[in-house]
């Protein structure tokens, strides 16, 4: 039976399949509560393995929020040392990708440009929105330039993604500044930087005001350890500010989200963030070199962010490992259907607990 969604809906959503988003793969159960939890090992999704906690009041909950909360604002404007005037606040990063492409494409017409293997929701984004999706592969993880070069005039929106996603490492500076160059005037270049805090030395921030077709894209899910909260920022000159709030809805931030996210920003929170980067990158050199020691560990790639991806020697050994942590609750993530990414499987840096875990049931199965 043809069913009304399916008579009325655009044809082309019939087919399309959704973002596997780790928590769509494997949800947390009906209530999230720490209990539910507990029961499984949350490596899958990049997230902080423990937050902080906040207290939030409800008092004016009957009020519509601001539109931009003034007070995360002026707290995101003194972090990203940028005015309030070249900050847009969403729910998470995804909504600047998807604003970038409904301000930018027109449907059916323009196009992006993604470099894979990176971040899956440039294209969803795209493709639900009818825009076309050029793909340009990285080579040995960086921008191939000559061949996004040959774009230029096709596409309207560029997605580079520093660190990215799932591969781990930064783009070369120089690379980043010359696709800037390159398309000039005629697309925006955004510059994903949702791990830039575990190498914050390189962020494109601060080169807003030289390039304005540069737009860079934060998140509080990482870094913050705030993945629930659902908040993210775009960062880019006024005049894109003021386009995407013309297609953003109404009231994107909730007055709890704005709240909980302010605490986050003040002082102690970032103090928070320094001590988690730091722990976290002192356990991802400790996983990255334990891995690099294993024998059915082909090779693992350069991580600048908090997870470490790798490739195993064989289709058999990464089920093999994915099947064996998922049977003890530990949840990672199979990169392998990626282009290039063929055997590979990416690890979050959890807490110091969930990784000996991890190790020591890779080390029994192939043990047994
Ligand atoms: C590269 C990249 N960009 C954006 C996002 C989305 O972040 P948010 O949780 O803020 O929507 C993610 C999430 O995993 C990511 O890896």
């Amino acid at each position: 039976m043809i069913t009304i969604a399916n008579k009325l809906a655009r044809k082309e959503l019939i087919d399309m399949v959704p973002y596997q988003s780790a928590r769509r793969l494997y949800s947390s159960g009906s209530d999230s509560s720490a209990a539910t939890r507990q029961n499984k090992v949350w490596l899958n999704a990049n997230e902080a393995s423990g937050s902080g906690t906040y207290q939030i009041n409800s008092n004016c909950i009957n009020r519509y929020p601001d539109f931009q909360p003034e007070n995360l604002m002026n707290a995101y404007s003194a972090y990203a040392q940028l005015n309030t005037e070249n900050i847009l606040a969403t729910r998470g990063a995804d909504e600047g990708i998807e604003l970038l492409i409904r301000t930018f494409c027109k449907a059916y017409r323009d196009s992006i440009l993604i470099c894979p293997p990176t971040y899956g929701m440039y294209a969803i984004s795209a493709e639900n929105h009818g825009a076309g999706i050029v793909k340009v592969p990285l080579i040995n993880n960086q921008l191939d330039l000559e061949s996004i070069k040959a774009q230029v005039g096709q596409v309207k929106v560029v997605f580079l993604c520093s660190p990215g996603n799932p591969t781990g490492n930064l783009l070369t500076t120089d690379s980043i500044k010359a696709v800037l160059e390159m398309f000039d005037d005629n697309a925006i270049v955004v510059v994903d930087e949702a791990y830039i805090e575990f190498s914050p030395e390189y962020s494109t921030a601060s080169w807003l005001k030289e390039y304005p077709q540069l737009v860079v894209l934060r998140t509080l899910s990482k870094a913050f350890a705030l993945a629930g909260l659902r908040c993210g920022f775009t960062l880019a000159n006024s005049d894109i500010i003021t386009m995407l709030s013309k297609v953003i809805a109404p009231y994107p931030i909730s007055a709890p989200v704005a709240a909980i996210a302010s605490n986050a920003l003040a002082k102690s929170g970032l103090e928070q963030v320094r001590n988690r980067v730091q722990e976290t990158i002192i356990l991802r050199q400790q996983l990255s070199a334990w891995l690099t020691e294993q024998t059915w560990c082909e090779s693992v790639y350069v991580s600048d962010a908090n997870f470490v991806l790798f490739k195993t020697a064989t289709l058999e050994c990464k089920n093999f490992i994915f099947d064996c942590l998922k049977a003890q609750g530990i949840l990672i993530r199979d990169q392998s259907k990626q282009v290039q990414l063929a055997n590979c499987l990416r690890i979050s840096i959890g807490s110091e607990r969930e990784l000996s875990l991890l190790k020591q049931t890779i080390t029994l199965a192939f043990n047994k």
